[in-house]
């Protein structure tokens, strides 16, 4: 669906419907003077007799000879203290999907219908365009096209102005990133393992990274042996698909000299669990396992597409886990690429050793201003949080603090969990630097301590541990079941705030 905006007044709004988005127990907004004045009529008018503006409830009202736009759907927002933008995201998703439904062509978002709402003008429109977006996309790439109504064309946002802000309009070509990044990660992290690999992995980022123009190098099996890599080449050995570590940079001319922040996402295009080999039931879920890799990605993809002025490395540290005749067997010990040996005690605590060797990797070749990972990593972090919430674990306060509120902001949000010192007793090995399992109880505490011991004390480091709010079994206005790619528009809200 294209996003349009209509900036010449009202008088020349034109669509197959309006939304018109209403509080509860109030009368439809002010969008323009023509509505107004039709005040009276809707009062009485039938469609609109049993709407309350309760969430969720929509009503559709046809034909009022005032009106620039043939029918208008009132838009249930609940009661006006309770309304948040978060609730804001759903209903406009929720009544994008019913024009959908109704086969309308084009939408009209009437700005002015937002003015009375808390969050802020730019926020408002920045978030109501990516909720549209997000509300028609499916995972549809394997199925033969389906006799379902096509999408809208267009929605257009409308302007009562002589013309329209140019804040209006970055806010709008934000929210069109946002949700463009978050399709990306989701359609990348849906598709099923057969048909993306590592290598494939570092295929689309070539891809991407020609279209946008940023920097994408792919370092090979021989190349991360040469890095000394030998936690990632452990994960990816027990596969016929070889392990890559995909290197994304976008550097504006007038950044590229700039320290820069690294985004690092744990790519495990399956996890069988390896040698260590997980339960059937659920299993085939492991094919989201590459979600923070697909999420970086898309980050750095929005970023450069929007000419971010700031510089960005993103690492993707891809391998599939399986328990082939090469595969890491359990009490293996192997090299990560600062030097440390580690005892693997469970292959299935994979992402841990991918990630660390991007780490080792980020520190050895930059400065990093900051180095945020992202990964699927702990069913123990689903237990502590369930599905709505992401866990934060950060050496940093400032840094915390900043996805905390990057992530509140768009409907992300997260919960900081401990880095417990006293539990790094735990991933003490009798016969290596460090184990890669702890106890079960505290699993998300122990992965992060794990990753912790290969950043240094003075880079602000953070960890997103998103194994309990990547998947979801039903569909939601703002997500079909599937992969959420939960925390892709956290990473761009943080990198286009800036961090130092
Ligand atoms: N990819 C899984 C974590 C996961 C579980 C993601 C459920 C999404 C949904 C990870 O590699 C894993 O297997 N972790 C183990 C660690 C354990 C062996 C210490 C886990 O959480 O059970
Ligand atoms: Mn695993
Ligand atoms: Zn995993």
């Amino acid at each position: 669906m294209e996003i349009r905006f209509q900036n010449l007044g009202h008088e020349h709004w034109k669509a197959e419907v309006m939304l018109a988005p209403a509080c509860e127990g109030e009368n439809l907004p002010k969008c323009c003077p023509e509505l107004d004045k039709a005040a009276p009529w809707l009062a009485v008018a039938p469609a609109l007799r049993d709407f309350k503006g309760k969430s969720e409830e929509l009503a559709l009202l046809h034909g009022h000879p005032e009106l620039p736009v043939p029918r208008v759907l009132a838009v249930g927002l609940g009661p006006r203290e309770r309304v948040s933008v978060d609730g804001l995201r759903k209903a406009i998703a929720h009544a994008v999907q019913h024009c959908h439904k109704k086969g309308f062509a084009s939408i009209l978002l009437p700005e002015p219908a937002l003015a009375s709402l808390p969050g802020g003008r730019e926020r408002l429109i920045e978030e109501c365009v990516c909720a549209a977006l997000l509300a028609l996309h499916r995972f549809s790439a394997l199925k033969k096209t389906s006799a379902d109504t096509p999408d809208p064309q267009w929605l257009a946002l409308g302007f009562d102005g002589k013309s329209t802000p140019d804040e209006a309009h970055a806010a709008a070509r934000r929210g069109e990133h946002a949700g463009e990044a978050v399709m990306l990660a989701r359609t990348l992290a849906n598709m099923p393992a057969n048909l993306l690999s590592p290598e494939d992995m570092a295929g689309k980022a070539r891809e991407l990274a020609e279209e946008y123009g940023f920097r994408c190098t792919v370092l090979d099996e021989n190349d991360l042996a040469k890095e000394n890599m030998g936690a990632l080449l452990a994960v990816g050995q027990g596969s016929v698909r070889p392990s890559r570590l995909v290197i994304l940079e976008h550097a504006p001319k007038e950044h590229a000299g700039d320290n820069p922040l690294i985004l690092v996402g744990k790519g495990v295009t399956f996890d069988s669990g390896g040698l260590s080999i997980k339960p059937a039931s659920n299993m085939h879920q492991m094919k989201g396992d590459m979600a923070g890799a697909a999420i970086v990605l898309a980050t750095v993809a929005a970023l450069a597409r929007e000419g971010a002025p700031r510089r960005v490395v993103g690492l993707m540290a891809c391998a599939e886990n399986m328990p082939g005749g090469r595969a890491t067997r359990p009490g293996d010990i192997v090299k990560a690429a600062n030097g440390d040996s580690i005892e693997i005690l469970n292959t299935d605590a994979e992402g841990r050793l991918a990630l660390c060797d991007a780490l080792c990797y980020a520190q050895k070749h930059w400065t990093p201003v900051a180095i945020v990972d992202i990964a699927t990593l702990t069913g123990a972090c689903a237990v502590a949080l369930g599905g709505e919430v992401a866990g934060l674990f950060s050496n940093d306060e400032a840094l915390a603090e900043r996805l905390r509120a990057a992530g509140g902001v768009c409907g992300e949000n997260n919960w900081r969990l401990p880095l417990w010192q006293p539990y790094m007793e735990h991933l003490k090995s009798e016969v290596a630097d460090i184990a890669n399992i702890g106890p079960r109880e505290g699993g998300a505490i122990n992965a992060a301590l794990f990753l912790r011991h290969f950043v240094a004390d003075a880079i602000p480091w953070a960890h997103l541990d998103i194994a309990g709010v990547d998947w979801t079994d039903k569909n939601t206005p703002l997500c079909p079941r599937g992969t959420s790619a939960f925390g892709a528009r956290t990473l761009l809200e943080l990198a286009r705030g800036g961090t130092q």
